[in-house]
């Protein structure tokens, strides 16, 4: 393995600067040379391919956002995009590609892999929606900006005794609702994974209103339904006014936590050394705090498990 190129695709999210530093750091240390591609698939096929030293990653490991940016690209999704990006690789004698990014991603990834080029996948994306890992990079920083944003909505909330509704990304997936609704102590968690009756959402409203508490936040997962709509339910089922928060874009910037700096050294790393070592068409994760790598296809086919247990116990201590 001679030259590695590195990438970041889709949306963007906390420690993918940690990753490509950890990816071109190892490379370099093993004598191979480093391409940085910007702009994701984009810019592959534009050709924005750079060298990559130790300094390209100097002082980016505590940024949020990429230094390589990223994009959403819709002509790799075709036969003739990938291809096409198989002619520039080969062009470049780029050996080997490291692509930092969700699923999508990873469907472009296995599509060059199938094409012959050595792949590795490092799970890159706040939504922590990938099955075959316990965590995505990215994925606790969002959950700790959420978890900032519900304590601070909560002073306001209980001066004004209001009910604040809390929209929060992940697309198809509750964990950041989850995970941040169980740490900020919400009220109510709404998610995907599970269905939900506003009228129950009402009954437990009324129930804090009769102890006295009128303020109350309620979290809820974009892929559940939009806080504007579930607003209107509220008003309509039992007369209770409250407020939106959508927390957006703020949740994918931001500088990364510990937790994910360390995820994405370790992940950076191990898809390096494995490129170098020969191998190609896996995807790294982590499952019981121990770095693993998988097939790609079968890190894609895997479904995601959704934390029951951890759901049932946020219902019981939210009472
Ligand atoms: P993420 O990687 O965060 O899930 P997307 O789903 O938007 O984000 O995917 C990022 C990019 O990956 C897409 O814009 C596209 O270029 C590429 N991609 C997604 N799905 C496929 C696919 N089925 N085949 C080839 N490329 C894909
Ligand atoms: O995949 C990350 C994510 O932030 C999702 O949580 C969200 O649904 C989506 O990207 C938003 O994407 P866009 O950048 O296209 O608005």
């Amino acid at each position: 393995m001679k030259k590695i190129g590195v990438l970041t695709s889709g949306g963007d999210a906390p420690g993918m600067n940690a990753t490509i530093r950890a990816v071109v750091r190892s490379g370099i240390y093993n004598e191979v040379k480093m391409v940085g591609i910007s702009r994701g698939y984009t810019g592959l096929l534009n050709e924005e391919i750079n060298e990559m030293d130790i300094s390209s990653v100097g002082d980016i490991i505590h940024r949020g956002g990429t230094v390589l940016k990223t994009s959403r690209c819709e002509k790799f999704r075709t036969e003739a995009g990938i291809q096409e990006a198989v002619n520039i690789l080969k062009k470049h004698e780029i050996d080997g590609l490291v692509v930092i990014g969700g699923d999508g991603s990873y469907q472009g990834a296995y599509k060059l892999g199938l094409a012959g080029i050595k792949i590795m996948g490092i799970p890159g994306t706040i939504d922590n929606d990938l099955a075959y890992t316990d965590y995505t990079i990215g994925f606790d920083t969002a959950v700790n900006t959420v978890l900032h944003a519900i304590s601070a909505i909560r002073d306001t909330s209980i001066s004004h005794d209001k009910v604040t509704i809390i929209e929060v990304m992940g697309r198809c997936c509750g964990d950041i609702a989850l995970y941040a609704g169980l740490a900020g102590g919400a009220e109510s968690i709404l998610v995907p994974e599970e269905k939900y009756e506003v009228t129950k959402i009402c009954e437990k409203l009324l129930q804090g209103r009769n102890r006295g508490g009128n303020n109350n936040i309620i979290l809820v997962a974009e892929g559940t339904e939009s806080a504007a709509d579930l607003q209107k339910k509220i008003m309509i089922n039992a007369g209770i006014e409250s407020r939106v928060t959508v927390l957006g874009y703020l949740q994918r910037g931001g500088t990364p936590s510990a937790v994910d700096r360390i995820l994405a050294s370790k992940m950076g790393a191990k898809a390096a050394d494995l490129l170098i070592a020969g191998k190609s068409n896996r995807a790294i994760g982590i499952k019981d705090n121990h770095l693993i790598d998988v097939d790609i296809i079968e890190a894609l086919a895997q479904k995601k498990v959704f934390d029951k247990e951890m759901y049932n116990l946020s219902q019981i201590l939210s009472m």
